[in-house]
């Protein structure tokens, strides 16, 4: 009745921005991402009889109200499919710092999938893992096979899930986090995926998605890191767009995310291959080979508002600990 688990965050090319259903978790477009290595989400599950109630640590801090309930809630889901009452006590640990802004909760409910299900007793395949791990957070789907992974919209709640497009070693990219100083806290994703039907954008974002997706898939299985990052930035200007022209907006870029964008778009002019992609806080991702790193990191150590930049390179999927 014990399990544990450990899995990375996710940074998507394409994004996953609104729900066909909200409840299930279904997607309104498919997205694609690429897993970070280095960083992670250790959890460990004990179900047993005798708890009187979930209970949820992360990072040591027990967590009430709303944290624990969408653990509670997700589990709930896992009780469902075991057959079983028993409530769990789960103990989540993140390597690397909340307050970064990086999307956590694809690792946490990916990790969580995992550890529970085993703890429960299910011995879920690797479709049915991440078809569970999205009712928790959409973007965890995609930590589950890890690597560049692609999650299929679907149009139920069993073949909504993601799977590998290529292993991690596939190609050499890395992704630099420049963590900005943010000053005021975001509003989440879950909140603004329930406002994208209200921007009269989301309708052509939709519709141009299935192409967008088709290009970023061949530009990754073709290395053709041009054609890539064209795709990868346009994706994340329409989601943006949909985001400002929402009701109300959503307006996650500050002013120093905006020039660390001109910036990259520029040295990308130069010649260096890089491209920038922005999730739902002002933080940027910047994409680029790995022969550019060092010379990538340096140029944007030096830019406004930048407090720290974290490296990462393709990783692996879920893992039992
Ligand atoms: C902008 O997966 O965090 O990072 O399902 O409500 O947990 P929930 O949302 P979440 O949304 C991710 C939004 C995004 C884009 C992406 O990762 O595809």
């Amino acid at each position: 009745m014990f399990a544990s688990a450990a899995a990375h965050p996710n940074i998507a090319f394409i994004k996953y921005w609104g729900n066909r259903d909200a409840l299930l978790r279904l997607p309104l477009t498919g997205s694609i991402s690429m897993a970070l290595d280095g960083l992670e989400t250790r959890t460990s599950v004990c179900f047993d009889v005798n708890f009187q109630a979930d209970s949820f640590t992360l990072n040591g801090e027990e967590q009430q109200d709303e944290s624990l309930a969408r653990v509670s809630g997700f589990l709930d889901h896992v009780r469902e499919l075991a057959g079983s009452a028993a409530f769990a006590r789960v103990e989540s640990e993140n390597n690397f710092p909340t307050a970064a802004g990086i999307a956590s909760s694809a690792s946490a409910f990916a990790a969580l999938a995992l550890a529970a299900s085993t703890a429960a007793g299910l011995s879920l395949d690797e479709h049915a893992l991440s078809a569970l791990a999205r009712r928790g957070s959409g973007s965890a789907c995609r930590s589950v096979p890890g690597g560049f992974a692609e999650w299929l919209p679907g149009s139920t709640d069993a073949d909504s899930y993601a799977v590998q497009v290529a292993p991690a070693a596939h190609w050499n990219l890395v992704d630099l986090i420049v963590i900005l100083h943010a000053g005021r806290k975001s509003v989440g994703s879950t909140e603004g995926h329930a406002l994208a039907g209200t921007s009269p954008l989301n309708g052509l974002r939709v519709a141009g998605a299935p192409d967008r997706l088709t290009e970023c898939r061949q530009a990754l299985l073709g290395r053709d890191f041009e054609r890539f990052a064209r795709v990868v930035e346009a994706d994340s200007h329409w989601m943006h767009a949909v985001m400002r022209t929402s009701s109300p907006p959503l307006f996650y870029w500050t002013t120093d995310t905006e020039t660390i964008l001109w910036h990259v778009l520029t040295w990308r002019k130069q010649g260096h291959a890089l491209c920038a992609t922005v999730d739902a806080g002002p933080n940027v991702h910047v994409i680029a080979l790995e022969s550019e790193l060092d010379w990538t990191e340096a140029q944007l150590r030096g830019l406004p508002g930048v407090e720290q930049v974290l490296c990462a390179r393709p990783g692996g999927g879920a893992r039992l600990l």
